[in-house]
């Protein structure tokens, strides 16, 4: 017994240990950037700590540096209130006004004061609440008032203190951001890249799973200290010094100004904090400095902030409703914009997708009239923790597409953050989420099959002039036209006397035509026009440069599930092989190309015109690799393949019919041989070839082989 009790103790005192050695490392990396033992001793420790731990779960402390995993248990954000205003402020757009700014405060408050220059660093703002030390809560801003408790998010980012260096009651505002290097490395490898590291660092914080956020090496800077009781300090560097002292990490690139450099210098080192000391003269070229360093910077500021560093001074000069009067941001980049949210309400798309769209007080925006804002999704409404009333600043992205980039003041009505409608606005159907976005599950949702119908009219699909949304709108409103089919059954003479139509036929015949001439417009249209996610001009183009050139041969790939084909292609990735795979094998697609096809719409593509070759490739995937004396570029043995109606792959697998191989050819010889595939150099290619030379001369390819039925008349 007794040597059960011995053991316990060992443990209890060695995962202390353990835990103090970690918070230690921990520290020394994330905060003062001098890490203090190798990764390897680290990783060892944690190790050791973890098994712990997992044998003797009563050890386990909510402070414990194994707590940052995450879990995956899903987390949805109670709100919370905040125990401190959490206000934001007041912005300057150029440096003459920052100065101005500098002037009038020191004049309205006498001459004893100095001033601190922070980085406004372009993140997630975050409080963080301690108790006795230890994290009790991460809350984001929200309305001020109330924001979402996303602790167990937060508690994955390494730089955030579980537990404080003593045990005291405090909160702590600051930004958690995403270096530029990590922004980029992670970036790359998502399927919807995000726009900015701002954007990503706020969509992690927002997950659901830990794990996932866990995954995001955040980092965070803390930029104010809240004491419950009486704040036992004077000055804000002070407080930035003591904050630095219980584990937090601080913004290194600050600078402190008061009447002489030397005291600045002097009152700097003394609060042990990092940074560039100055007189008030250096202000300007400060300023000007930490401008022109900004893109040096591993991560991203969108301005500074100037802030009056003592506290007494502070309080003097107190608050407006949401800005402190102490401090000021000069904000690098001009919003181009400031409007109101009116409204916020939501489109349903073709595919049923449901887009949320900002109704905003009518604006100016380099030179265009806004009044419509696209807020994507729910996750992006979260973000900005936008709600009906607020007043936002916009800009136009790309200089194309008007975004909400924050939001400038809340509404005082007490909206809070816009939630999605549970049922689709249009066909009342409960709503569905997939990924980010919510859909109406209702294929015959009306929104929908309007949206279906526009888009296969529209250009870069059939491009059939005199169909536009709004016609299609009066054609299914009227019952005439509830699916593509109809396009091609309709009597449109029956428009006539129709309101917009009036009784001059003229437009009536253009759209007669222009049905007419949508039978022979090109089978890559017809492709693209299918509505197929993923399926847009360019990947179509690809899959039928490869040999993929008629609706029957892209729909046994479907039937045959041969997602390796289609991303064998060069410029076809894995998930949008399955994409089209997945179109292609749905119901309503096969109908839709039933309809088309006894439509008479073209159904193969037109190759080039030139000689008709015997098809003795069909059916077959070849890859090519090598040099070779014959065809140089090797583009060229391709092309013999594909007008011979093999398809081509850019890899060997399994399912590989031939590898063409010419003179240095390495893995994919290897490879062929060991799937077995059939392997063949260039002479017995030139004898293949020469097997197979024209039919005829200059006949278009097409007329081999007749597909669909005769047209039907319409009119
Ligand atoms: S001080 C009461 N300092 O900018 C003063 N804010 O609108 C509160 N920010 O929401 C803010 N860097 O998310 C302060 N060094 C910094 C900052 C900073 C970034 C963000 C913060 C705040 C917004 C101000």
């Amino acid at each position: 017994m007794d040597n059960y009790r011995d053991d316990i103790k060992d443990h209890i005192s060695r995962a202390r240990d353990l835990r103090a050695l970690l918070t230690e490392y921990q520290r020394a990396y994330y905060v003062t950037g001098r890490p203090i033992v190798s990764d390897l001793e680290y990783d060892r420790l944690f190790d050791e700590l973890s098994h712990l731990e997992a044998e003797h779960p009563e050890l386990r402390t909510p402070d414990s540096p194994t707590q940052r995993v995450g879990s995956d248990l899903s987390s949805d954000f109670p709100e919370v209130e905040h125990t401190i205003p959490v206000l934001s402020l007041d912005k300057a757009y150029s440096d003459e006004e920052i100065l101005a700014w500098i002037g009038k405060t020191t004049r309205n408050t006498g001459e004893n004061l100095s001033f601190v220059l922070e980085e406004k660093l372009d993140g997630f703002s975050i409080v963080l609440y301690y108790e006795r030390g230890l994290l009790s809560r991460a809350v984001t801003r929200g309305n001020g008032f109330v924001g979402n408790d996303v602790t167990a998010n937060v508690k994955t980012i390494k730089a955030v203190p579980l537990r404080l260096t003593e045990p005291v009651d405090i909160a702590v505002r600051g930004e958690v951001f995403l270096r530029k290097s990590e922004f980029e490395r992670i970036n790359a490898t998502l399927v919807e890249p995000y726009a900015n590291p701002r954007n990503l660092a706020a969509g992690t914080i927002r997950r659901n799973k830990s794990s996932e956020t866990a995954q995001v090496p955040l980092s965070i800077y803390v930029y104010e200290g809240f004491w419950s009781e009486d704040v036992p300090y004077t000055d804000h560097i002070q407080i930035l010094g003591r904050l630095r002292d219980l584990g937090f990490p601080v913004d290194p690139n600050l600078s402190y100004f008061c009447r002489t450099a030397d005291e600045a210098a002097a009152r700097l080192g003394k609060a042990g904090l990092p940074g560039k000391a100055g007189s008030f003269e250096d202000i300007p070229q400060a300023i000007s400095d930490r401008t022109g360093t900004r893109s040096a910077l591993p991560y991203e500021i969108d301005g500074l902030v100037v802030k009056v560093n003592e506290l007494s001074t502070r309080e003097e000069l107190g608050y407006t409703g949401h800005h402190p009067r102490w401090a000021i941001a000069y904000k690098f980049e001009a919003p181009q914009a400031e409007t109101q949210v009116l409204d916020i309400d939501v489109q349903v798309g073709r595919t049923g997708r449901i887009t949320p769209m900002a109704r905003v007080r009518e604006t100016q925006l380099s030179g265009s009239t806004i009044r419509n804002i696209t807020l994507h999704n729910q996750d992006y409404v979260n973000e900005l923790e936008l709600a009906i009333g607020d007043t936002v600043a916009i800009s136009k992205r790309g200089d194309v597409i008007p975004a909400v980039e924050t939001v400038i003041e809340k509404n005082s009505s007490g909206n809070t953050t816009w939630q999605m409608p549970e049922s689709c606005p249009v066909c009342r159907t409960t709503l569905v989420k997939r990924g980010a976005h919510h859909f109406c599950p209702n294929y015959d949702c009306p929104a929908q099959v309007k949206g279906r119908v526009a888009f296969f009219c529209a250009k870069g699909q059939m491009d059939i002039e005199g169909l536009g949304p709004k016609t299609v709108e009066i054609l299914y409103d009227n019952g005439f036209v509830k699916s593509v089919r109809d396009l091609y059954t309709f009597d449109y003479n029956l428009l006539a006397g129709l309101k917009g139509f009036g009784s001059e036929s003229r437009k009536i015949d253009g759209i007669k035509m222009a049905i007419e001439q949508s039978r022979r417009t090109p089978f890559r249209n017809v492709l693209v026009s299918l509505g197929i996610p993923e399926f847009g001009r360019k990947a179509v183009d690809l899959v039928c440069d490869a040999g993929y050139d008629s609706m029957d041969k892209l729909l046994a790939v479907a039937d045959a599930d041969d997602i390796e084909s289609l991303s064998s292609i060069n410029g076809i990735g894995p998930v949008t092989a399955q994409l089209i795979v997945d179109g292609l094998k749905s119901e309503e697609t096969r109908r839709l190309i039933d309809d088309l096809r006894k439509a008479g719409l073209q159904m193969q593509d037109k190759k080039q015109e030139g000689p008709v070759y015997e098809q003795i490739f069909e059916g077959q995937s070849w890859c090519v690799t090598g040099t070779f004396v014959n065809f140089n570029p090797r583009s060229k043995a391709m092309d013999e393949i594909k007008r011979r109606g093999g398809v081509e792959v850019s890899g060997v697998s399994k399912k590989t019919s031939c590898l063409l191989a010419g003179s240095g050819a390495g893995s994919k010889l290897d490879k062929a041989r060991a799937f077995g595939v059939r392997i063949v150099d260039e002479d017995e290619f030139m004898r293949m070839l020469a097997s197979s030379m024209p039919v005829g001369e200059n006949v278009e390819a097409s007329s081999v082989k007749e597909e669909g039925p005769e047209q039907p008349e319409l009119f």
